[in-house]
């Protein structure tokens, strides 16, 4: 099991994160946050008979790059607080962390703000983002991480969001071919991302732009204290 020094310090608990091993309780932490896959109903059901809950099941999407039409800008210092204010309410009842009853929705508000202001600082992450006349509507975060060739690590997508009063027109589709086409011009030959299989319109709108199911997996977490 992996300490996770940072959600330990954001969440007030100390947490641990495990993947492909069973963890049947550990002394170091109050709570272990455990990655799947999806078929291996065995460890699935072990963790459940020793006390984990299930959070959220989690699919990866992938397509290769290309050039795409999307429309989309960069985003300048002027735009960070009002789309900040858009990830803080986003993802509310959709991800994991708002899905664990003892994780506070106020923090993971907090966590998805943060989030995005950190993407928007990181050398690492391109911010693109769309406007409705109204002002800013919707961004997507593409990680590039540079290497010495650049198919070492896949882009990926890592946070994309539209306003509420935005949603269904087309901005989310749009933001995800303009996330593509950004890394196809930054030389990366695959772009991956991360969703819930609840999410039944981020799917949608990463389907309508080219991206096919890769992996899925199921997150548990698992409180000891
Ligand atoms: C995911 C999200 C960015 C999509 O943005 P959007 O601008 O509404 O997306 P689009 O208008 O391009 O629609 C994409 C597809 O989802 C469908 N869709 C949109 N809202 C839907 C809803 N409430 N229920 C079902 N399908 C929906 C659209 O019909 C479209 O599918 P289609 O191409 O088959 O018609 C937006 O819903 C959002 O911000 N959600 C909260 C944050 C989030 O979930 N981010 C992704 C987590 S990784």
């Amino acid at each position: 099991m992996k300490i996770q020094e940072w959600d330990s310090e954001f969440f007030g608990a100390r947490i641990g994160r495990a993947e492909h091993e069973p963890i049947i309780g550990d002394e170091r932490v109050d709570c272990a946050w455990l990655l799947i896959p999806a078929t291996d109903y065995e460890a699935i059901h072990t963790e459940e008979e020793f006390g984990a809950e299930f959070m959220d099941f989690r699919v990866e999407y992938a397509r290769e790059t290309g050039p795409e039409v999307g429309i989309a800008r960069p985003i300048t210092d002027h735009d960070v607080d009002d789309l900040a204010a858009i990830a803080r309410t986003a993802f509310r009842g959709l991800t994991r962390f708002y899905a664990d009853r003892r994780l506070p929705d106020e923090r993971c508000d907090d966590l998805y703000e943060g989030w995005f202001r950190e993407n928007a600082a990181d050398p690492n992450v391109e911010v693109l983002m769309v406007g409705d006349g109204g002002g800013p509507a919707g961004f997507v975060t593409v990680k590039m991480v540079p290497g010495p060739e650049a198919s070492d690590v896949p882009a990926s997508i890592v946070l994309i969001a539209v306003a509420e009063h935005a949603r269904g027109r087309g901005l989310g589709e749009n933001l995800t071919r303009a996330a593509v086409n950004l890394a196809h011009h930054a030389g990366f030959p695959r772009i991956s991302v991360v969703t819930q299989g609840c999410n039944i319109p981020s799917q949608r709108a990463f389907q309508a732009a080219g991206f096919r199911i890769e992996s899925s997996s199921v997150w548990l977490h698992n409180w000891y204290a």
